[in-house]
């Protein structure tokens, strides 16, 4: 993007009741901001105190561009504050977790035994030879042995990589390759719908040839239990059996890695996005507290899976911190009927809600009667991630869900940023179609390409001025790759987001400024579509766009050139489906495929995807000096 552009801003607002401001953990928006902003170290260290460490830091920060430290030298471990903080202070059979399957089998587990259980599956894992660093991929159902199997790693300092378990085969390998992990933890099967789907036969074919996994622990959930054979394979439960009660929690520096997370790239495979210990624990834990306003008495629900960044700050880490009751289930929004998850709200006296706007639309498309069955009288506050929620869907959830009590957030961040960035606290006037205002600490503006802000209604570039607490620490493997998120623009962090910021000071998120796809809310790389529709020995060249879809923000349409030899036909386009679900996962299938004989290129040869969405949207392509022909 060159040229700046204009954007009509609507500014129609909402205003929640005052006492909701009044009762809130953060009071005063504004004055909050303001003091922060002032002394970021303060504002940082003021929340660290309220959390445990074993020692505490030399300084809050120490920033080299493009390198950052928070709570320097502090020593910890965040399953303490997570875990044992909460056992030993009163709320010891508090419920942690309520989990509701997708057969609608319920478990619900307290501090105390969520403590126990991970304690003992730390001291399997280290068993098998587990330690300090090593990587550990998780990719699993969303059962609580998912979260156990996270927390466990922490306990013992190793580092997991969650792998969302509708991930293909090939996404899966590349990610334990690129981390390199020793042990891969999975379950036998995942349910979605009533019917199985197989996982651990994806990861059987995920680790041929693998020269890092040492062993597959597997979570056997199906009866009759299915057999393991190979001398790799171990029960998730049997390595819980014979070991000891109690595992220490090993003592980390504050910078010590806690987990690596893949997000698609531009270019290129995934990147292995790193977070640190310390500052991750510290900004997951303000957030939750101060954004969502959760309360001792809160029942938290955030639908997304663990394996998204959502789910590792707002369904494990930031909950946890702070002692909440969370529900998580393994449900879809509209089986076995569309009643299901407002069903679950008021079966459970869910309070705060947290779900993605392609849910929201595809609510609203299925008619109010259905949450209108429901007593959603619990509901307190209701946020939405992963794509902007546009004004229609925030109106609806407003009205039919919160009946217009409940503050909305639209919470804005990326899997880069660790926690909420953009978003309006509760009690403030919220603007749909806006994210909101930062968070305190948090010094955000929308800039041009060198780095100079725009005028409100003028498009720019979202970039983050000053270092924060859950910053990631580098991309793993690829420290290079991490310095152009601080490189690119005026030495800022360039999130990759358009945006435009109102008078007030709100921003609007227009979408991707570059080639990542956001299919209903899950980050899309187009070059790793790309490269799975190339695998397939009939593709010459593939190309991939995002064309706006009423319900999934985006729906990837690929073009496609046919090696010699192969002529179109609707039976290859099915062969090619299948292939990227088997590949990338059923997120990442195509909704769209066309055989093309060219596609528009650069006289250096890169594909001009923005060429050919112009074409396909019937819209302007802008400036074409570079292409080929
Ligand atoms: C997009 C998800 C508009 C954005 C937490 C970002 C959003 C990318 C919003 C990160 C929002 C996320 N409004 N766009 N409220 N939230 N996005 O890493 O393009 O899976 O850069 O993190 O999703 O996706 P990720």
């Amino acid at each position: 993007m060159s040229d700046n552009f204009d954007v009509k801003l609507d500014t129609k607002s909402y205003l929640p009741d005052p006492s909701v401001k009044e009762d809130s953990w953060m009071g005063d928006y504004e004055k909050a901001y303001d003091e922060s902003v002032k002394d970021p170290e303060a504002h940082w260290e003021k929340v660290a105190e309220e959390l445990e460490w074993f020692e505490k830091w030399d300084r809050v920060r120490e920033w080299e561009h493009p390198y950052a430290k928070w709570f320097v030298n502090a020593k910890m471990n965040i399953t303490c504050n997570c875990l044992d903080r909460h056992v030993f202070n009163g709320r010891k059979n508090k419920v942690a977790l309520i989990w509701v399957g997708d057969d609608g089998e319920e478990q619900v587990i307290t501090y105390r035994q969520l403590y126990r259980e991970v304690m003992r599956f730390a001291n399997g894992l280290k068993s098998l030879g587990v330690g300090r660093g090593d990587r550990v991929c998780i990719y699993m159902p969303l059962v609580p042995e998912q979260i156990i199997a996270m927390l466990a790693c922490a306990r013992i300092g190793a580092v997991h990589s969650v792998v969302f378990g509708g991930f293909g085969s090939n996404a899966l390998r590349s990610r334990i390759k690129d981390a390199q992990a020793k042990i891969v933890v999975t379950a036998d099967a995942s349910l979605r719908r009533g019917k199985r789907l197989d996982l651990k036969s994806i990861v059987d074919e995920a680790v041929v040839g693998s020269s890092s996994v040492e062993k597959i622990v597997v979570l056997r959930r199906m009866k009759p239990q299915m057999e393991l054979f190979s001398e790799i394979e171990v029960d998730f439960y049997e390595i819980m059996e014979g070991v000891e009660k109690e595992c220490e929690p090993e003592v980390m520096d504050a910078e010590d890695p806690l987990f690596i997370l893949y997000t698609s790239g531009t270019t290129g495979p995934a990147k292995g996005i790193v977070h640190a210990c310390g500052g991750y624990m510290v900004g997951t834990y303000y957030t939750t507290k101060n954004m969502f306003d959760l309360k001792e008495g809160d029942v938290m629900w955030c639908t997304a899976d663990p394996g998204w960044i959502t789910g590792h700050s707002y369904i494990v880490y930031g909950p946890l911190a702070m002692g909440a009751t969370i529900l998580i289930s393994e449900t879809t929004p509209d089986y076995p009927d569309p009643g299901v998850w407002w069903d679950m709200i008021e079966e459970f006296d869910v309070t705060v809600f947290y779900t993605a706007p392609t849910a929201i639309r595809m609510f609203m498309k299925l008619g109010e009667e259905w949450p209108n069955k429901y007593n959603l009288g619990s509901l307190r506050v209701l946020g939405s991630v992963g794509e902007p929620l546009n004004p229609e869907a925030f109106e609806w959830y407003y009205r039919v869900i919160g009946k217009e009590k409940c503050p909305i957030l639209d919470t804005w961040w990326q899997t880069e940023t660790g926690m909420h960035m953009l978003t309006t606290a509760v009690g403030e006037p919220m603007k749909p179609g806006f994210a909101g205002r930062p968070v305190p600490g948090i010094v955000a503006d929308v800039v041009d390409e060198n780095g100079e802000p725009v005028p409100p209604g003028t498009g720019g570039f979202l970039v983050i001025k000053e270092p924060w607490p859950s910053m990631m620490r580098t991309v793993y493997n690829n420290d290079e790759r991490y310095r152009q998120y601080w490189n690119s623009i005026n030495n800022y962090y360039a999130a990759g987001d358009l945006a435009v910021k109102d008078e007030d000071g709100y921003i609007m998120i227009l979408g991707r400024s570059d080639d990542v796809l956001i299919v209903a809310g899950h980050n899309i790389g187009s070059a790793e579509v790309e490269s799975a529709l190339v695998s397939h020995e009939v593709v010459a060249e593939a190309a991939v766009i995002g064309k706006p879809d009423p319900l999934k923000g985006d729906s990837i349409k690929a073009f496609i050139i046919l090696r010699m030899g192969y002529e179109p036909a609707e039976k290859l386009k099915l062969d090619l489906l299948y292939h990227v679900r088997m590949n990338l996962g059923p997120i990442a299938m195509p909704s769209e495929i066309e055989f093309v004989d060219s596609l528009p290129k650069t006289r250096s040869g890169k594909i001009m995807r923005r060429v050919l969405k112009a074409q396909e949207l019937g819209m302007d392509p802008g400036d074409v000096s570079t292409l080929e022909e």
